[in-house]
């Protein structure tokens, strides 16, 4: 068949008129992305497009006026289909925004999430606040290591091997000559071996002992102090100890003084405040003593000041220890031991 040249692309001509105009329906009724997709390929597709596959033809056609016109044609209605193809797309797009819109409802005023920020755990706090305390008199906070030789925890704060102290059942042993530290007092030694007399360090840090119940934790934090030079006293050790009392816990806050026994102390006392609770009138939280005890302490046992060093001749010292759980509990009146290491943020938040 051969076309009339310069006014018509014949038969084939005609025919791909036929195959663009199905091809605009099928865009037309194309409903989304992937159908429209289906319709450019099945149309326009490389090589065997619909539409294409008349330019196949071309090379057939003796005549090049007629050949020009059939090109001509292919490629107006190729292009008159693929802006089809583009105009329908956008379309969908519009439509498929609009649907989402309408069922994904996105409410630019919503509030965000609150942002929970992290709080301090009592312990933290209350430890901050000792070394704060003791910094304002001249204390300066060391640290020491909490798996510790049994000679340092024991023997050379005049616990030698034999003392009830050493019982398996209260300390937990790595080996025999190492074990988890019962108490911060090993590091009084060490401070006393590295800095010698005169100094004044707390050493805030953990503490080991096996015990689990609403006032003992087998892990707890202590705070050890430790003031050595030329003429200290009991009433040194009274006045600094009062002194922080009044800064930690209230300004009239009261305490008394009561005989006590520490291997590495002597003399040695107990110092006790006037019940948080009740002020001294007598609650469940006292057991109706009127007074919590607070912490132990004395003055440096001259063995032990040789232990670490230091002439007992020249200098004396004091020493004490106090449970921090137990000072956060009263200063922020919590209950139970327990909670402080149990991560609930409801309990955490209104501490802090
Ligand atoms: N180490 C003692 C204890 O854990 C406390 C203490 C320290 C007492 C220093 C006196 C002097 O119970």
């Amino acid at each position: 068949m051969t076309a009339e040249p310069g006014r018509d692309t014949g038969a084939d001509g005609q025919d791909a008129h036929r195959v663009a105009a199905e091809a605009l329906d099928a865009v037309r009724a194309a409903a989304d992305a992937a159908q429209l997709e289906a319709v450019r390929a099945l149309y326009l597709g490389r090589g065997d497009g619909r539409l294409t596959v008349f330019r196949r033809g071309l090379g057939k056609l003796a005549d090049a006026d007629a050949r020009r016109a059939l090109g001509q044609t292919v490629n107006t209605l190729t292009e008159r289909v693929s802006d089809a193809i583009d105009e329908r797309r956008a379309e969908l797009e519009v439509a498929a925004r609009a649907q989402q819109d309408a069922t994904e409802a996105l409410d630019l005023t919503w509030p965000p999430r609150p942002l929970r920020r992290g709080r301090l755990n009592p312990v933290t706090l209350a430890a901050r606040e000792i070394r704060r305390i003791f910094g304002q008199i001249g204390y300066i906070a060391v640290a020491g290591p909490e798996v510790e030789y049994d000679r340092y925890n024991f023997t050379l704060v005049n616990q030698p091997p034999g003392h009830p102290a050493r019982d398996a059942h209260d300390t937990f042993y790595v080996d025999d000559s190492r074990l988890l530290r019962t108490h911060t007092s090993p590091v009084q030694i060490r401070s006393m071996l590295v800095r010698g007399a005169p100094q004044r360090v707390i050493v805030p840090g953990k503490a080991y002992r096996r015990d689990y119940d609403a006032s003992h934790l087998p892990m707890f934090h202590q705070v050890e102090g430790l003031c050595i030079d030329e003429g200290i006293a009991v009433s040194d050790l009274k006045g600094t100890l009062e002194f922080f009392v009044r800064s930690f816990f209230a300004a009239d806050a009261r305490v008394r003084w009561r005989p006590h026994n520490f291997p590495f102390t002597e003399p040695s006392l107990e110092l006790e405040l006037a019940c948080v609770s009740c002020d001294g009138s007598g609650c469940t939280l006292c057991k109706h003593s009127g007074w919590l005890e607070l912490l132990g302490c004395g003055m440096v046992h001259p063995a032990v000041l040789r232990n670490g060093g230091i002439d007992p001749e020249r200098y004396s010292g004091f020493a004490f220890g106090m449970g921090i759980e137990r000072a956060a509990m009263l200063a922020y009146d919590i209950s139970d031991m327990r909670l402080l290491y149990e991560n609930d943020v409801r309990f955490l938040r209104p501490v802090s």
